[in-house]
């Protein structure tokens, strides 16, 4: 294995590179976020069926599902750095079909390309970041990618406060390709990654690249540490699935899917539902503890994963964030029950919240700031790092695809399963997957931080000598 030393220089590269990773980020959090404030203003002017109101909120979830797994190939084909470029394109075209959509099934039509956008951009940015990035800034540069979706929700959140009114949807869903063009604009100097530059018999083209993010380093011995990782063959879908990838492809999947399960996007879709249950009965109070709770809080605690991340690791974040976010949850179904009780259902309406209102707008706060330090932006780096390179681009692939599908899962059966138990017990049944997901990376993930990207791949060796064959 190749022994890499680490140069202290930082290249002005890398600041381009920060802002891809931000610019993808900013894309995936808007786009999440401002569909909740711009669907008043589309049911006025169109009046759909509810059928059609939920293809338009939650189809963009399946388009990147369906972007991230084509992420898989392109990323490996096209590269990574003209994945984004097309991703980005893909998106501004979306975009602009959604904000001049005539009708409906247009404006459908929008919501599958942006989403197909954002998916292939969720795969392809953080990877590529991941593979510029140093060792030792690769947690930070990958939690960026996790600041720049959370900046992107608040952003929603105050643009759907200030457009609210009438046709303004239009803007609203419109304003998105400013970040897309700028993504184009960041990525076009770049060059693509060392990895896939080898990948694709460029050594010279290799060299450069890292030259440019890692000034003052031996970039031969970093390249033939590449190049021994890549193996002879390039890996293909049916291998990603073979026995001796099977640790690094569980412990991705597993992350991915158990970032949505533990309920950050029920939490953050209904937040302004959770908070009229809670007693904060105007639509202006229930909008300003949403964007102070949870907006605010979500992207100030990621500050504390970028400072924490490469210092203290992968594992302490991971493990601090689920104790936080399952006591919290705890807290918040506990407040449920006792205002699901028919005494405090049948009291007179009160314009003010109840004690365990603000009991369960402080544990909201508590459950959001935990994730945003560890969940949030963890399993975004660890998806990105943890991947024998010749099968990464397609094990992130799957990962990223697994998320989003867990995403939508939640988010659409959120409301049916409250109904079917009511919400004491969604929110106990959260907290359970905050405990089994404690146990799996307990059990399963090795601690990466600091580690190159060819280091994590030995690690799964040592572990399993099996994978060597
Ligand atoms: C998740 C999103 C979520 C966001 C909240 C991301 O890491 O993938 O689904 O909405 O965090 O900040």
């Amino acid at each position: 294995m190749t022994t890499i030393t680490p140069s202290r220089r930082r290249s002005p590269w890398l600041f381009f590179v920060g802002a891809v990773v931000m610019l993808a980020g900013l894309l995936f959090g808007y786009d999440q976020g401002v569909i909740g404030g711009a669907l008043h203003g589309i049911e006025d002017t169109f009046h759909p069926s509810t059928l059609v109101v939920e293809i338009i909120t939650s189809w963009v979830t399946l388009g990147a599902l369906v972007g991230a797994l084509v992420a898989g190939s392109m990323t490996e084909r096209l590269g990574r750095r003209w994945s984004i470029i097309w991703a980005a394109i893909l998106f501004t075209i979306g975009a602009l079909v959604e904000a001049l959509a005539p009708n409906t099934g247009v404006m459908i039509v929008g919501r599958l390309v942006v989403g197909f956008g954002v998916g292939v951009a969720s795969m392809a940015a953080p990877l590529y970041a991941a593979e510029m990035a140093p060792a030792r800034l690769r947690g930070r540069f990958v939690s960026m990618y996790q600041l720049a979706i959370t900046f992107g929700i608040l952003i929603a959140d105050i643009v759907d406060q200030v457009l609210s009114s009438g046709s303004q949807w239009r803007l609203m869903l419109g304003l998105s390709v400013l970040p897309s063009i700028l993504l184009v604009l960041a990525m076009f100097p770049l060059p693509d990654s060392a990895t896939w530059y080898l990948k694709a018999g460029r050594r010279d083209d290799a060299a450069g690249a890292l030259r440019k993010v890692r000034p003052g380093e031996d970039v031969q011995a970093d390249l033939d540490g590449i190049a021994a990782s890549l193996g002879e063959s390039q890996a293909t879908w049916r291998e990603v699935f073979a026995a001796r990838w099977r640790a690094p492809l569980v412990v991705g999947i597993g992350l991915a899917v158990f970032q949505q399960l533990t309920g950050v996007n029920a939490v953050i879709y209904y937040s302004d539902k959770i908070f009229a249950a809670a007693g904060f009965s105007t639509p202006a109070q229930q909008t300003a503890a949403t964007t102070w709770s949870i907006g605010v809080v979500n992207v100030v605690a990621t500050f504390i994963a970028i400072a924490f991340v490469d210092r203290l690791g992968r594992r302490p974040l991971l493990f601090a964030g689920l104790i936080g976010m399952g006591l919290a949850l705890l807290v918040m179904a506990a407040c449920f029950r006792y205002l699901e009780q028919p005494t405090t259902a049948t009291a007179p309406p009160s314009h003010s919240p109840s004690d365990a209102g603000v009991i369960l707008l402080v544990a909201m706060v508590v459950f959001i700031a935990s994730f945003a330090f560890s969940l949030g932006p963890v399993v975004w780096t660890v998806i990105n790092e943890i991947y024998p390179a010749a099968v990464r681009g397609r094990g992130v692939a799957i990962a990223t695809a697994a998320n989003w599908g867990a995403a939508w899962l939640v988010t659409r059966f959120f409301l049916t399963l409250v109904d079917a138990i009511g919400q004491s017990a969604t929110f106990v049944l959260f907290a359970v997957v905050c405990a089994i997901t404690y146990v799996f990376v307990w059990r399963r993930l090795p601690e990466t931080r600091g580690r190159t990207l060819e280091q994590i791949q030995q690690m799964w060796v040592d572990r399993d000598p099996a994978q060597a064959r």
